[in-house]
């Protein structure tokens, strides 16, 4: 049963990049590859060679390549630099890698990320400061299986001794930044000498040749053996339950298992998984495969949390140390706000501070003001919402993030260890606010005012008359001199609530939001009037706990449904009875009448001039300092 869950057991893939100076060869190496181990259809190289020959050009290995990207047949997917080479012994993706700036943006977003990478030097030309930087690359990104071909050894006379040069001189460069390469192999790609089969002019040569040297690299680190590592992608209705999307970066799932999301610190056991493409619902999900699944917990959940089990956290912070690679034109300044992205998460984030930089030719390591661009240095990053994240190292996925700048990305960095975790405090954080201990007292800002600061929660139907009488009633104790200010669901939802509907959870949230910033205008001194439906008791009762007992009045504004589908001032009942709005309150969607309401306003009653006044009347009441609270708290 268990065994059922994952699609057909996929063939090993090692993806491998190629990286070096950008004439070194690379793509002639591919192009040598995939004709000598017999990959390419038939007639493909006819087609280049007959191109070259109308254009009056020398054949062109690297052509075959590039007319394998532009086809794009089904072997070839990802894009164009991702060329997919079937061997005996596994499936290979070769990434060309274009430059390294493409490099590392793709290996920083996790758009192409490698397991193993095989640098081309040339060897007439020899160790040029790409080569060093691409090394250098490899080591950030902790891709430790290497391969060094050195290429066009024809131009060096098949030269034993300049290929040991370049052997000696790369290999300490290697050995200093940590990376100890498989082999160096001597070649000519262009006429496929030790590609796939042994060059007879390099017989001095006794290593694999590449196609061997690319059998014997380590099989690729599976994120499967790794915590489970979820972002939430997406949040789905279906078929009345909520599905959380997104994609296993590692480890796996289960029905049943107790589940957090990070940072949001919300815990919920796993009810269902269904994954695109099975048949039948699952139960259990790997690193690799886009799921969505349901939680047995009714909540508001956000897109860019991060799903793991219980017993194995990601980090939660706002600060940390990272490795940068900076794209950006202008030089990187501390103090400098840029926009931190990851899987799905993004926050607003700035540089705390510059602790050194990295020199690639020499890898000295310096102090410095800013960071020029192209350059590596180790920063500090504050970021303005907490990150759920792991060490680089210990998870690439969490741990690797982009910085954006006006819509550009302008840089990666690369968490490292060492960083605080903040969730335990998150955690203590009581009514989820933070506690800032006030020097202007309530009684002084009364004092002041001449009134306390109160929320009036009207609840009630839609077209109930809730933001008539809020918006009159405001009118009315402003010109008596009352601070008071109108919080209402229609104006709310364009903006602190923007990202919500009219699910069951969304509806949660905008009234958690909404009644939040209610009791942060009545500690302010504010008679808050707030108009929403929030149509359960439940979370009327979260509002009424964030006010505090005292200063939270729950009215009633109280309407028949079919009194308030008569009204339908704004066509809304209509629209919900034609289909057209789904999850209406009262039609397709429930409302839970209070039933300790402090006050009732009947709007069947009562003219609207009437529902004003007794509001106002009770309002004056309750916030006056000289009668206080008690004599119509509830
Ligand atoms: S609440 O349920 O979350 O409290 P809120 O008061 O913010 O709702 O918003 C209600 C307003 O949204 C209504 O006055 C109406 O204009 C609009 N609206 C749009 N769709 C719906 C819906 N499905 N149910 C209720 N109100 C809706």
């Amino acid at each position: 049963m268990t065994e059922s869950t994952s699609p057909a057991p996929a063939r090993e893939t090692l993806r491998i990049a190629l990286v070096g100076h950008v004439d070194h060869g690379k793509s002639t190496i591919v192009g040598r590859l995939l004709n000598d181990t017999g990959s390419l259809t038939i007639g493909k190289v006819e087609a280049v060679e007959a191109m070259c020959k109308r254009r009056g050009m020398p054949f062109e290995w690297s052509f075959v390549t590039d007319a394998l990207s532009a086809e794009r047949d089904q072997a070839l997917t990802i894009d164009s630099s991702h060329i997919v080479y079937r061997a005996t012994r596994r499936d290979y993706v070769l990434i060309d890698a274009p430059g390294h700036h493409e490099f590392l943006k793709n290996m920083i977003t996790g758009a192409a990320g490698c397991d193993a990478a095989v640098v081309v030097i040339d060897a007439a030309e020899g160790v040029r400061e790409q080569s060093r930087k691409h090394a250098y690359l490899l080591y950030l990104l902790g891709v430790d299986e290497v391969i060094v071909a050195v290429n066009k050894m024809d131009q060096v006379d098949f030269d034993q001794r300049r290929f040991g040069e370049i052997e000696s001189l790369f290999g300490d460069y290697l050995k200093e930044i940590g990376i100890t390469p498989m082999c160096f192999i001597p070649m000519v790609a262009r006429t496929g000498d030790n590609i796939a089969s042994r060059g007879k002019r390099m017989a001095w040569y006794r290593g694999p040749v590449l196609a061997e040297a690319m059998d014997r690299l380590a099989r690729p680190k599976r994120p499967i053996d790794l915590p489970l590592r979820l972002p939430v992608q997406d949040v789905y209705k279906f078929d009345g339950s909520r599905v959380i999307a997104g994609r296993i970066e590692s480890g796996r799932i289960g029905v049943g298992d107790a589940i957090v999301f990070s940072p949001s610190n919300k815990t919920g056991t796993v009810r269902s998984i269904e994954a695109w493409n099975a048949p039948e619902t699952i139960t259990e999900a790997k690193a690799g495969s886009s799921v969505g699944f349901t939680i047995e917990e009714q909540f508001f959940i956000e897109r860019g949390d991060i799903v793991s089990h219980e017993t194995d956290l990601p980090s939660e912070t706002n600060e940390f140390r990272a490795r940068l690679f900076w794209l950006g034109k202008e030089p990187l300044r501390v103090g400098k706000q840029l926009l931190l992205k990851s899987n799905t998460a993004q926050t607003p984030a700035y540089v705390c501070a510059i602790e050194h930089v990295i020199d690639t030719e020499d890898l000295s390591v310096h102090e410095a003001e800013a960071v020029e661009r192209n350059g590596l240095a180790e920063i500090v990053l504050r970021t303005q919402s907490m990150l759920a994240l792991d060490p680089y190292r210990v998870n690439a996925a969490t741990g690797r993030f982009m910085l954006v700048d006006k819509f550009a990305v302008v840089g990666g960095v690369t968490s490292i260890e060492g960083f605080a975790d903040e969730r335990a405090m998150l955690m203590d954080r009581p009514g989820g606010r933070f506690v800032v201990e006030h020097r202007v007292t309530a009684e002084a800002r009364a004092a002041r005012a001449g009134h306390r600061g109160a929320v009036f929660w009207l609840t009630g139907l839609s077209a109930a008359g809730k933001s008539t009488i809020a918006i009159e009633a405001e009118n009315r104790l402003f010109h008596l001199g009352f601070q008071v200010y109108v919080l209402d669901g229609d104006n709310i939802r364009r903006g602190l609530a923007a990202d919500l509907g009219f699910s069951h959870e969304d509806r949660t949230e905008n009234i958690r939001r909404a009644g939040e910033v209610a009791a942060l205008f009545a500690e302010a001194g504010f008679i808050v009037i707030s108009a929403f439906i929030s149509p359960y008791r439940e979370d009327r009762a979260a509002a009424r706990a964030a006010a505090g007992e005292g200063s939270f009045h729950e009215v009633y504004v109280k309407a028949s449904i079919e009194t308030c589908e008569k009204r339908d001032p704004k066509g809304l009942y209509r629209r919900a009875r034609a289909g057209e709005i789904g999850d209406f309150t009262g039609i397709t969607a429930p409302y839970e009448e209070p039933e300790h309401s402090e006050l009732v306003i009947d709007t069947e009653r009562l003219t609207p001039e009437e529902a004003v006044e007794a509001f106002v009347d009770y309002c004056r009441k309750a916030v006056s300092v000289e009668r206080g609270r008690s004599e119509t708290g509830g």
